[in-house]
């Protein structure tokens, strides 16, 4: 299976950006282990600060990968563009957080892209990208 990781904005500071919320791990070290634990599917890693290149990647990968992990970061609670280019696709989206969105601030409970995700998994830090490369492992 091949399965994409999706990154928005700020989460290239992951490991030193708020660490009391999004931990110390940095995502090259935390992606490092994910890769080496599920040796038998293909997964890659794309950030981007930028929405449209958000955009082209979601576009480029989205009929022929079997699942894309989604964490449009502040981009979830702002862009119809990215919320359309999810719909537009046939890949399934699992959108995922590593907070709790719904604990946070009032603007962060809207999310652009859950209408057309497969699912959602927030709140358990890194481990919500494992638990979603997991759902696409075992899911159908
Ligand atoms: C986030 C939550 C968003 O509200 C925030 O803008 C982020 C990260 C998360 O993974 O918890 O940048 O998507």
């Amino acid at each position: 299976k091949k399965i994409i990781i999706i990154n928005g904005p700020n989460l290239n500071l992951l490991g030193k950006r708020e660490t009391n919320i999004y931990g110390s791990l940095t995502f090259t070290e935390f992606f490092d282990t994910v890769v080496s634990k599920y040796a038998n599917v293909t997964l890659e890693h794309f950030q981007s600060n930028i929405e449209g290149e958000l955009i082209d990647k979601i576009q480029e990968v989205g009929f022929t990968y079997d699942g894309i992990v989604l964490n449009a970061a502040a981009y979830t609670h702002t862009s119809v563009g990215i919320g359309d280019a999810v719909k537009a696709i046939t890949t399934p989206v699992v959108e995922v957080h590593i907070s709790n969105t719904f604990s946070r601030e009032e603007f962060r409970h809207q999310s652009y892209i859950s209408p057309n995700a497969k699912g959602v998994i927030l709140g358990f830090g890194l481990q919500s990208y494992e638990l979603a490369i997991e759902s696409f492992i075992s899911g159908s």
